[in-house]
């Protein structure tokens, strides 16, 4: 099985990342605002995950539709935020060409495949089911701020407590990928994401059908920087 259809799909994800719920707050309005689309607009939030971010959508007037992997994260979604949703790849989204007037990919969700020709499909996908001018928005995380912040650490299992988890991350030798092992649950999971360059993230958007995107360096729409903790990309459809 590949990790992201074990990892996202187990309770133990909610435990792991519950202070994400508390951060929906400050992130979904400050990327549904950096997505930029008129109200009325649709909009498919790839991946939806368990429905964090997608009132703060919806306060905006967007007409959302939600996707994802994981069944359940898509239930949780479904009982607390009723929504239209799908269970999907997003290798083969479900969804008609020129569809959509947003694609939004928030918290770091490209990446996940073992290779490349997989991760610009993600992408060549998005592009796909976007009309033309049609706006992705793709939030990552950023690779410098990343890399100083495993640094110190890199290779030692952390103890989370109160949490109820402890990680060790591990950047694979070509220093591409981060893996992050979590032990939770009495269970073991392992995320293991491509972190490309920006260099790399452009020429991806480039190669999949979009046109030079803005690009932020945080949620209130700063300039992107090399060293900012998010990388935060707005990319029309060709
Ligand atoms: C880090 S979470 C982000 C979810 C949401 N965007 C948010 O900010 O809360 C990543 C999500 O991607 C989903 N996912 C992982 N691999 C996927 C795939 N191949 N196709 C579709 N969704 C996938 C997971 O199930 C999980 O819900």
């Amino acid at each position: 099985m590949e990790w992201f259809a074990w990892d996202f799909d187990h309770p133990a994800y909610f435990q792991i990342y519950a202070d994400k719920a508390a951060d929906a707050a400050t992130e979904g309005p400050a990327l549904a605002a950096l997505l930029d689309l008129p109200p009325g607009s649709r909009v498919l939030d790839l991946p939806c995950g368990w429905g964090r971010l997608h009132p703060h959508l919806r306060a905006r007037g967007l007409e959302v539709a939600g996707g994802d992997l994981s069944a359940l994260n898509l239930r949780r979604h479904a009982a607390e935020q009723p929504a239209p949703l799908a269970r999907l790849d997003f290798r083969a989204l479900p969804f008609r060409d020129g569809c959509a007037d947003g694609v939004f990919c928030a918290y770091t969700s490209w990446g996940y495949f073992a290779t490349e020709a997989e991760n610009l499909r993600q992408l060549a996908e998005f592009a796909r089911v976007l009309r033309p001018g049609g706006a992705l928005l793709l939030d990552l995380a950023g690779r410098k701020f990343l890399r100083n912040a495993v640094a110190d650490v890199e290779g030692e299992w952390l103890e989370f407590p109160e949490e109820g988890y402890e990680e060790r991350a591990t950047w694979t030798p070509d220093g591409r990928r981060i893996r992050t092992e979590r032990r939770c649950q009495g269970q073991a999971f392992r995320h293991d994401i491509w972190i490309p360059t920006d260099t790399e993230v452009r020429a991806c958007l480039a190669e999949a059908g979009f046109g030079a995107p803005a690009a932020y360096g945080g949620l209130d729409g700063r300039a992107w920087t090399g060293d900012a903790e998010r990388w935060i990309y707005r990319a029309l459809r060709r």
